[in-house]
């Protein structure tokens, strides 16, 4: 069998097994797993390494305005070399509705941000901030053109949509085989808090984390789950922070509930404590939901080893420290008027490797599960998240060994910090292929803009998941009904 490219000598590691072999590859699909393959017009050597599928970042925030309308620094370029250098090979950032905009020009204006960009693949999360009768008739629309995941939130004043709203989305994304996900905080509580907070005179960000407590999200984890029960909806919860959130979509799961979750590096990394370094340095660390404590991040690695999350995500929300980003409205702005969220997208891999794999709490196929292919699952990416013959040569080869500190200039994005900074960090990726193109070889960058493509996703399979009996309403026959899963 002859092969455009044989990646050959590396520990191949897959969800379930490691082992020695090379691999095939021809015209961008993985032809061929053997033992020892001869040939190839290319031949890349990876003896020494391991040889795991692209990573997929299923939550970041590219060339997206907030609600309040600042633009994030990275646009599909930056964001895709940083994911890249990384090591992804496909990204699905959110396009977001603002209030009053169809949903057709939303998709039109991120397929223009994206399609000449990107360096690696994409596909886009509906954000849904305004779900009128209107814009739930374009949602069957958006799901026939690939766009499989809509979004929406319970917190942000422009973006909250109310439970009645999520009700509609939730129901029309079941019809479609659509998944789900919500931002769960109680937008109540942390607008009681900020009023406290205000007519006290405290606006430093340290409080930033205190406006936003464990029970705001363990309440609306609660509610989201509720919600999508009462309807029998999948679910997919983002960026969970709290060992209460945790433990409630634990045992949903367990008691069969559709759901999903993820959480993020900067939960275990970092903790509140990062939001009162001097000045308006704690401002870079404001993100939503916020920073946490060191029990925290302990019970939220034992739900990562135990199975609780599919993914660990970056939420790379990369405002930059000036005013262009977090000090928009001045040097020494209140916390309400920062711009939530921070980096991330270059560093969640390696973090994840460093003190997941190299420290012992997780596994390398835990790893590839986290990273790449339960995401490619839930989100269906049908041809991604596994080295396989039949899908797509999304590669990326690590070096276990290599140590670096974390730095601005190693996530080659448009950001002027990383909250990871000065971090000790072993294994790196070394080699990043997409669709058997390399992007990046030894710290360079190789793919051109617009090389990545858009990826039609298929509808989310929960046909292991069994649900719970949801109550329709037949309106012809003038009652509401139980109807099984
Ligand atoms: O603080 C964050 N996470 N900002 C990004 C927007 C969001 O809530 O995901
Ligand atoms: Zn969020
Ligand atoms: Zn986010
Ligand atoms: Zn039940």
């Amino acid at each position: 069998m002859q092969f455009d490219t044989v990646i050959h000598g590396g520990t191949i590691v897959t969800s379930t097994e490691s082992f020695k072999g090379d691999i095939g590859i021809n015209g961008g699909t993985i032809s061929a797993i053997a033992e020892q393959l001869s040939g190839g017009e290319r031949r890349i050597d990876a003896s020494g390494k391991l040889v795991v599928p692209g990573g997929i970042e299923a939550h970041c925030h590219i060339a997206q305005e907030s609600s309040s309308g600042v633009m994030t620094a990275d646009d599909y370029y930056s964001g895709s070399v940083s994911a890249a250098f990384g090591g992804n090979s496909t990204f699905v950032p959110f396009a977001a509705q603002h209030r009053g905009q169809a949903i057709g020009d939303v998709i039109t204006t991120y397929d223009s941000r994206a399609a000449p960009n990107s360096v690696i693949d994409y596909s886009y999360h509906l954000i849904i901030s305004d779900p009128s009768p209107a814009v739930l008739d374009e949602l069957p629309g958006v799901f026939a053109r690939g766009i499989t995941s809509f979004k929406v939130f319970m917190t942000y004043d422009l973006m909250n949509i109310g439970d009645a709203g999520m009700l509609d989305i939730l129901t029309i994304a079941k019809a479609h085989g659509a998944l789900t996900m919500v931002h769960a905080e109680n937008n109540e509580m942390v607008k009681w808090m900020n009023r406290r907070f205000s007519e006290a005179g405290l606006t430093a960000p340290r409080y930033h984390a205190l406006s936003r407590p464990e029970l705001a999200e363990e309440e609306a984890v609660n509610r989201a789950i509720s919600l999508a029960k009462l309807v029998d909806a999948p679910l997919f919860i983002v960026h969970v922070s709290t060992r209460g959130g945790a433990e409630i979509v634990r045992r949903e799961k367990l008691a069969g509930t559709k759901l999903f979750a993820e959480t993020c590096p900067q939960y275990l990394a970092l903790t509140r404590a990062d939001l009162d370094r001097p000045g308006m340095e704690g401002a870079k660390y404001i993100c939503s939901p916020p920073l946490r404590d060191h029990e925290t991040q302990d019970a939220l690695w034992q739900h990562i080893r135990s199975g609780t999350f599919e993914s660990v995500s970056s939420d790379h929300a990369p405002y930059r420290a000036d005013a262009s980003g977090k000090f928009l409205h001045g040097a020494d702005a209140p916390y309400p008027k920062i711009a939530n969220g921070m980096p991330g997208i270059a560093m969640r891999l390696p973090y994840l490797f460093s003190e997941g794999v190299r420290k012992g709490r997780i596994t390398l196929g835990d790893f590839v599960k986290l990273s790449s292919s339960n995401a490619a699952r839930v989100f269906g990416l049908d041809r991604k998240g596994a080295i396989a013959p039949g899908y797509d040569a999304d590669v990326a080869i690590w070096d276990p060994e290599e140590t670096r500190k974390a730095t601005i200039e190693a996530q080659h994005d448009k950001m002027d910090y990383t909250p990871f900074d000065g971090m000790e960090i072993t294994g790196w990726p070394q080699l990043l292929m997409n669709r058997g193109r390399i992007v990046v070889e030894r710290g360079e960058l190789k793919a051109r803009p617009g090389e990545g493509r858009f990826i039609a996703r298929k509808a989310v399979d929960t046909s292991a998941m069994p649900g719970h009996r949801a109550v329709e309403f037949d309106i012809a026959a003038g009652y509401g009904q139980e109807v099984a899963p």
